[in-house]
């Protein structure tokens, strides 16, 4: 029973107490042309899927598991720009709740140096076109330490660990979609440039020293940031600025 105040997210909302993944089913129902902006979302995943084949501990009760269907008008060399554009959306709802967050270059949200949240964006296209983009978004937000896996207990977080509060999902699911309209409304509007200063503002690491590794390089850089089309900035060790349109970034931690 939502009040609803967006115009294109959750206006078909599929809500499961238990899945094995949202992404998976948000995939399957895509495939059968589920509709732009359809949400769903789950209270528990069995089987969360992360980045890079990893999987995403998501708990009952304690986290926001959803995943967005979005049919775009752009194209596939876009695609890649729409991650860091909800990464913009979250941080920004989250700089409204007053959290500090910030965004790790590509998909990550952090709060103080932990990983809160992650973004994982998968694409069905051929050659120019887009079928569809399901946008998968995790954040942990009512785990306490104990909750969270041992081995991620020093490298992730939740926003109750952080604020020592119960955070309601409802109404920050609200904000995010929100947010997440609001940009991606710029994006596709004004194009990617239109939000880079603020992808810069909200960007942690800026200045940092990364190994990259490109299909034919691997060498150390400081990162820049991004540029206008959301390429890696990357300064080598000769000082000049190189652009990166695909690479894999390791922080240097100093
Ligand atoms: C990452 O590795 O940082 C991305 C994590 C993405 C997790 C979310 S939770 C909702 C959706 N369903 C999944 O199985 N994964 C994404």
């Amino acid at each position: 029973n939502w009040q609803l105040d967006t115009s294109w997210i959750g206006r078909k909302i599929i809500f499961e107490k238990e899945i094995d993944s949202t992404q998976m089913l948000a995939k399957a129902l895509a495939d059968q042309g589920a509709a732009h902006g359809t949400v769903v979302l789950a209270d528990k995943q069995t089987s969360g899927k992360g980045t890079k084949g990893r999987s995403w501990h998501s708990p009952a009760g304690t986290g926001i598991w959803m995943s967005l269907i979005i049919r775009p008008e752009f194209g596939p060399r876009e695609a890649a720009q729409l991650t860091l554009a909800a990464a913009v959306a979250l941080t920004r709802a989250f700089r409204k709740e007053g959290i500090d967050a910030e965004i790790k270059w590509p998909n990550d949200i952090y709060l103080n140096e932990k990983k809160l949240a992650g973004i994982l964006t998968e694409m069905q296209a051929e050659q120019d076109y887009i079928h569809h983009i399901v946008l998968g978004i995790g954040i942990n937000i009512n785990q306490k330490e104990k909750d969270l896996p041992p081995d991620i207990r020093d490298k992730a977080t939740s926003l109750h660990i952080e604020t020592q509060k119960e955070w309601k999902r409802q109404e920050l699911i609200h904000l995010i979609w929100k947010e997440l309209e609001s940009v991606y409304a710029h994006y596709t509007k004004a194009g990617f440039a239109s939000i880079r200063e603020e992808w810069m503002q909200l960007a942690s690491r800026l200045g940092r020293r990364v190994k990259v590794t490109t299909p034919t390089a691997i060498f150390e850089a400081v990162f820049q940031g991004i540029g206008a089309e959301g390429e890696l900035l990357l300064e080598k060790t000769d000082g000049l600025t190189q652009r990166i349109y695909s690479a894999e970034l390791e922080w240097i931690e100093e």
